[in-house]
């Protein structure tokens, strides 16, 4: 069992193979957090509690004993308004106008296995044996408030899974106005924080800072999980490092606004806490009704961050991610986009298509610009019909011409978003988010679809069914260009008005759930302007996700670094385009581009009629080396070595499982005159397996390759890049 439950201390134990996660149920009730760690054994544990009495100007719970003060207690789920005055976990309004609440231990399940989420992603187990869950069950007796807590400890995988459902047991409506997923005390605060920040085009660059007392949080008040910050934060010990130290990670399963708070209090201790972002958010519970917040996920390493990573992206990879797809090589694609934009036909198209094949090339995608009226962003989005001028003969014929070619062919769509110069918008023009008498501000002249809504949602289904079931479509890009302004449902009543956001959520959630399990052979991979939503809770339906529209091989390089931080590589699409760069003006060789875009969902994104001779016969080599390695670093563990936030160098790698395969890839963006030699220590190897070092007669233990180092390659000019493929002999 990965969870324990000592019923004379009243103490709860979550263990996996790295670590011990421990609470107990106060004598009062409330839900004391005790220790998060490296594992500890059980007899010591009803020690680890102390209270003391501080002289401070919060109130105490109870009159005959001082030491019990909430706002200094650990606290694993806590409330506002009855004497804690950190951030709550979740607040509520009551109909008398009241926030004041108080969670209390009512009893507990523990089971094995992982129950799902209604409506909502969520990791999974595959058979009972690879988790325990525990329910805590909470109420507040006054409001009539229940909360159910849940824990699931993932005993191998190394990873505690956390949600809360609220059920209103009154006969009175209550309003909760904050919901988090999970919240979590630590008694000290040297932590640094780290997290992933960005914009369009410059997505999930880390940053780290120290933390100070107050509250640091990052959030997305955008409608999506966004470009300028990513549903996940970690702490970092004082002296962590990528291979060393204590990380706590703590990740959203959730694509929309989210909040991940971090509190340091008067005494130094460390609140964290992640849910949907409480800001513009309420949601009335009328009595008997329930509601579910999304799934965070916590991770603890006591070796790194590389080790918490790679926690992470095996999770994600192989308990997040479902599907057909989730276990197989994906596809080397090429995608016509940046080749074209919208200005294409039936011919260009087929040209394009026949270059790739030629190439060996696996899957042709025809991006934006199919249907409609679509010469430009300009109109269109909703009428999902082809547009004959650009293809005569329609879809069915293209895709079969390609299959023709022995490829597969994808198609681009932007369900989730409708053009005020549309047949569906003139026709239902309150189908979109919206507020009465105000205006609709357009984002890429785009207003979005209220998928709150169940007919709106049936519409899309429906349609985008029609156009999968009739033509031999093996892959969909499902794209979403613009955040949320004027938030607001026709649908809903002016008490529910602040819920639009997240059931907006739970609509797109259904919708892809539907389509996905409608056309399991597809593969879908999600994306919004590239990297806007790269997050588990899109992952949960299609495994891969489009990193970012730069596709310029040295921003890729911290795009792709920072993006690992969470996810795995088999998620990250990654592309070779033209040079000049389409969104940096840079140039770097081919060689070089494919070298960043190997660990990865590996394609091409330009023209392939225009590539000279010599370009195609280096594609040509690339996608049958590639396809050699692409199990390796699709499926193997990833190392990060040198980091592109650190210089001009950045260098990673990936290890099969059974450490008999190994992929480096080595890069250096400004060339040193007389530089000095170094070497690049690799991870993850055998110690005691021998490896063939490529274009060499050397073969070399793992050991040296590890301690003493591969020599770095010695470069001419600026962006510069090396791979090595290793194998034990
Ligand atoms: C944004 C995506 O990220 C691009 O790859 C492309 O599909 C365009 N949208 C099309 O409008």
């Amino acid at each position: 069992m990965s969870i324990r439950y000592d019923s004379v201390d009243r103490i709860f134990h979550l263990q996996t193979v790295g670590t011990s996660y421990l609470f107990q149920i106060h004598p009062k009730g409330y839900i004391q957090h005790l220790y998060w760690g490296r594992p500890i054994g059980d007899a010591d544990a009803r020690y680890i509690g102390r209270t003391v009495e501080r002289a401070s100007f919060s109130p105490n719970p109870d009159p005959e004993d001082k030491t019990l003060s909430l706002d200094t207690l650990p606290q694993e789920y806590p409330a506002y308004g009855t004497s804690d005055l950190r951030s709550p976990a979740y607040e509520i309004q009551m109909e008398n106008g009241s926030s004041a609440t108080e969670l209390k231990y009512v009893e507990h399940t523990i089971a094995s296995g992982k129950p799902e989420l209604q409506g909502l992603p969520a990791t999974y187990t595959e058979s009972d044996d690879e988790a325990d869950t525990l329910t805590l069950v909470l109420e507040d007796e006054t409001s009539g408030l229940r909360a159910y807590v849940s824990y699931t400890a993932f005993e191998k995988l190394n990873a505690i899974a956390r949600s809360v459902r609220f059920e209103n047991r009154s006969g009175a409506p209550i309003r909760l106005i904050r919901a988090l997923s999970m919240s979590v005390d630590f008694e000290h605060s040297s932590f640094r924080m780290l997290h992933l920040a960005g914009a369009w085009a410059r997505e999930r660059h880390i940053y780290t800072r120290a933390l100070t007392p107050g509250t640091q949080s990052i959030e997305s008040r955008r409608g999506a999980s966004s470009h300028q910050h990513n549903p996940f934060v970690a702490l970092l010990g004082r002296d962590a490092t990528e291979d060393y130290g204590d990380v706590y990670g703590f990740s959203l399963v959730y694509s929309g606004s989210f909040l991940a708070n971090v509190e340091v209090d008067q005494f130094g201790t460390t609140r964290v806490a992640i849910g949907i972002n409480p800001f513009d958010f309420s949601w009335l519970l009328q009595p008997g009704e329930t509601f579910q917040t999304p799934e965070a996920v916590m991770v603890y390493s006591s070796e790194g961050l590389g080790h918490m990573s790679r926690t992470f992206h095996e999770l994600y990879r192989s308990r997040l991610c479902r599907g057909a797809h989730r276990d197989k090589e994906r596809p080397i694609l090429i995608n016509n986009w940046e080749a074209t934009y919208f200005n294409f036909n039936a011919e260009k198209i087929s040209a394009i298509a026949e270059a790739g094949s030629e190439l060996g090339i696996e899957l042709f995608v025809l991006d934006d610009g199919w249907f409609g009226n679509r010469d430009n962003d300009k109109g269109s989005l909703g009428d999902w019909f082809v547009d004959k001028n650009k293809l005569p003969n329609g879809l069915k014929d293209l895709a079969e011409k390609i299959e023709g070619m022995g490829m597969k062919f994808g198609l681009w769509f932007e369900p989730e978003m409708v053009s005020p110069d549309s047949e569906l918008y003139r026709k239902h023009p309150d189908w979109c988010l919206h507020v009465p008498n105000r205006r609709r501000s357009e984002a890429r002249n785009q207003l979005i679809l209220d998928y709150s809504r169940a007919d709106v949602r049936e519409y899309i289904v429906s349609v985008i069914s029609d156009i999968l079931g009739n033509s031999p479509i093996s892959y969909v890009k499902w794209d979403m260009n613009r955040n949320m302004s004027e938030i607001g449902s026709a649908k809903l009543p002016p008490e529910r008005q602040r819920e639009t956001a997240h059931r907006y959520m739970l609509g797109l959630y259904e919708v892809l759930e539907e389509v996905t399990s409608r056309f399991p052979h597809i593969l879908f991979e999600s994306c919004s302007g590239g990297g806007g939503r790269f997050d588990p809770g899109m992952l949960y339906y299609m495994p891969q996700t489009w990193t970012s529209d730069n596709t310029d091989a040295v921003s890729r390089l911290y795009i792709q670094y920072g993006t690992s931080i969470v996810y795995p590589v088999s998620s990250m699409g990654a592309h070779v385009s033209a040079v000049p760069n389409h969104q940096t003006g840079r140039n770097t060789s081919i060689d070089m581009r494919a070298h960043a875009a190997y660990t990865g969902a590996f394609g091409y994104e330009l023209d392939l009629t225009k590539l000279t001779d010599s370009e195609k016969a280096a594609a040509k080599e690339q996608v049958s080396f590639f396809k050699s390695i692409r199990k390796l670093v699709q499926f193997g563990d990833f190392y990060r070595i040198l980091s592109p936030l650190d210089g001009d160098e950045t260098a990673w790698m990936v290890v099969s499982k059974d450490k008999k395969e190994a992929y480096l890839a080595y890069f250096q963006t400004r060339n040193e005159a007389n530089a000095p030699l170094g070497r690049i220590r690799l991870k993850g190897l055998d110690p005691t397996l021998r490896y063939r070092i490529p274009d060499s007669d050397s073969i070399v233990g793992g050991d040296f390759l590890m301690n003493v180092g591969l020599p770095k390659p010695q470069t001419w000019g600026d962006y510069s890049s090396a791979v090595y493929y290793l194998k034990a002999e």
